[in-house]
């Protein structure tokens, strides 16, 4: 194994056959919305257009990323998703709805991030992170004080974090990993602002499915302007 690669904070990358739509669809129109396979991430080669940056990590089947497109079409969207059949859906929803802010990676989020701008990103979701319950397998969440330190490194002052999951130990886990991480507060001033979701948040399929011990918490965290803690 490779002593420098990240655990795997995923499943499976594929599961069954694509249909012969999707597969049309990774051939023709993939190529066209990904992000380029290496090297630093140039924004304004990428979308010259100004407008707010939106990274989605683990969007799943796209519903709630092409739906947050459709409705800002000024704000330009990022999803990455390492699930190919994942990514086969979202292009469907792609291109039934003529979205054309958003561009792809199928593969790990952080290795996107590492390759991105400090400060590039107006607002970053993370919804439904897998949960890895196990307490053995908690190492491969997605949310570790590494991960935080670069996520805190590309978004821009005031930007905001948006995290959901339906598993109160990784609810638990996020506000303790947060709290640590001196460049982010976490917003929430009474109990409704975790247990609402967002103003016009569209449920994404995971959420649907209510496969967590708890019903969902939405925490939502601010990036300060301040250094990190030495
Ligand atoms: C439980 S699913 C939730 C999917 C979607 N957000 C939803 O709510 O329906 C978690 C997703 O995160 C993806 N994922 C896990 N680790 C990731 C990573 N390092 N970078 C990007 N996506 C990741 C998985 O492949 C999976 O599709």
């Amino acid at each position: 194994m490779d002593e420098h690669r990240p655990l795997r904070t995923y499943g499976r990358i594929k599961a069954r056959t694509l249909k012969p739509r999707q597969a049309g669809l990774v051939e023709s129109l993939l190529p066209h919305l990904a992000l380029p396979e290496e090297g630093p991430i140039d924004l304004v080669a990428l979308a010259p257009e100004a407008g707010p940056l939106v990274l989605e990590i683990g969007f799943g089947g796209g519903e709630h990323l092409v739906a947050q497109a459709l409705t800002h079409p000024e704000t330009r969207y990022i999803g990455v998703e390492p699930f190919l059949n994942g990514v086969a859906s979202c292009l469907r929803h792609i291109e039934e709805a003529n979205a054309q802010n958003i561009r792809l990676h199928q593969g790990d989020a952080r290795e996107v991030i590492a390759r991105l701008p400090d400060a590039s990103l107006d607002l970053v979701y993370v919804l439904f992170p897998d949960p890895w319950p196990k307490l053995r397998h908690h190492k491969r969440r997605l949310i570790q004080p590494e991960f935080l330190g670069e996520l805190a490194r590309v978004m821009k002052s005031s930007a905001e974090l948006r995290f959901a999951t339906d598993w109160a130990n990784y609810a638990a886990w996020t506000l303790e990993h947060l709290t640590r991480e001196a460049r982010f507060t976490w917003t929430a001033e009474r109990a409704e602002d975790w247990r609402n979701p967002w103003l016009g948040h569209v449920t994404t399929r995971y959420e649907a499915k209510k496969l967590g011990d708890c019903a969902p918490v939405w925490l939502t965290f601010v990036r300060e302007d301040r250094p990190p803690k030495s």
